[in-house]
């Protein structure tokens, strides 16, 4: 595999191995040794026009876990903000010498775009395409349900997910879906009609308008941010509303089942689509999904770019 475009892009097999692989890699970030020679003399390029703080320093500490050079570039600051198109940036980095990119884009399909160009001949990692996919964060939260509720297997099968809240512009729920319910878990989407995006009745999840029938039933609850800025209209009558019907509190906390944790991708509307008790209680998993990041990143840049090195000789 070449890129990391979208979650298609992935076979369960290669799922599986990604989350397999983080796994062995966790154990160095946990030791005292953070650093591996893997990618020595690798440059890896962070290109991000969109705003980001998780997931840019998160494949930053990664690449430079696996000893790559990474050059970070964003938006403001470079010639992107002066309407540079992504032709001409991308031969730019083709010049520098990238070996990859990962690139951040306000466009739906900028990582295709880049991917299939001449541009550049590097690996592209898409780390989120508008409202279209964000493959290393649903990798990501995969490999959080797994460590607390999987029952030994490689897999999720058996496990129920809930992904509330604002999925019509949520490129996480998008690429969640896809990978969950690839890995065997039942996903549930809940949402108001006027969060959900057309043609969801053709994913592979159920669809809830009703948060309290389906919380007691669920193992992972996956709050989604509500995206202020890509909305241009109204989508819910107001904040309190919302919060009312759609938001996670310790009311609803009490109704989940013994074992199921509570996760969110950051950034937090605390008050908004979770209340600050929900998001720092004891069912929060939300923290450690920013440590698992990094894991699961430096598996993805392993294995695109490590090429067949097997990764014992590398630990
Ligand atoms: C998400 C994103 O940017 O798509 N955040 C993230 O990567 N951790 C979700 C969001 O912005 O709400």
């Amino acid at each position: 595999m070449k890129h990391l475009l979208s979650i298609n892009d992935l076979s369960k097999s290669d799922a599986i191995s990604i989350l397999d692989t983080a796994q062995e890699l966790a154990r160095v970030s946990d030791g005292p040794m953070k650093k591996l020679p893997t990618l020595r003399g690798r440059t890896i390029v962070n290109l991000f026009a969109e705003d980001s703080t998780r997931t840019r320093i998160s494949f930053e500490a990664a690449a430079k876990r696996l000893s790559a050079d990474v050059i970070n570039f964003s938006a403001k600051g470079s010639s992107i903000s002066k309407g540079e198109s992504l032709k001409d940036t991308a031969q730019t980095l083709q010049a520098m010498g990238a070996d990859a990119v990962i690139i951040r884009h306000g466009a739906s399909g900028a990582a295709q775009r880049l991917a299939d160009s001449q541009w550049m001949s590097g690996s592209v990692i898409n780390a989120g395409d508008g409202t279209h996919e964000h493959p290393s964060q649903a990798l990501l939260d995969a490999f959080t349900i797994r460590k607390h509720l999987s029952k030994g297997g490689s897999d999720l099968s058996g496990l129920r997910v809930a992904i509330v809240g604002d999925v019509l512009h949520s490129r996480v729920a998008r690429s969640n879906v896809l990978l969950l319910s690839m890995l065997g878990a039942q996903v549930v989407l809940v949402a108001p009609p006027t969060l959900l995006p057309v043609g969801v009745e053709s994913w592979p999840c159920e669809i809830s308008y009703d948060l309290d029938d389906v919380i007691s039933t669920v193992d992972a609850v996956m709050m989604l941010r509500i995206q202020l800025e890509r909305m241009n209209e109204l989508f819910f009558p107001n904040a309190r509303e919302y919060s009312r019907y759609f938001g996670l509190n310790s009311d609803r906390i009490r109704t989940l089942k013994q074992s199921a944790i509570v996760m969110h991708p950051g950034p937090m509307n605390r008050g908004l689509e979770i209340t600050a008790d929900a998001a720092d209680g004891a069912r929060s998993v939300i923290v450690e999904q920013v440590a698992n990041g990094v894991s699961i990143r430096m598996a993805i840049l392993y294995l695109l770019l490590a090429g067949s090195q097997e990764i014992g000789a590398a630990l």
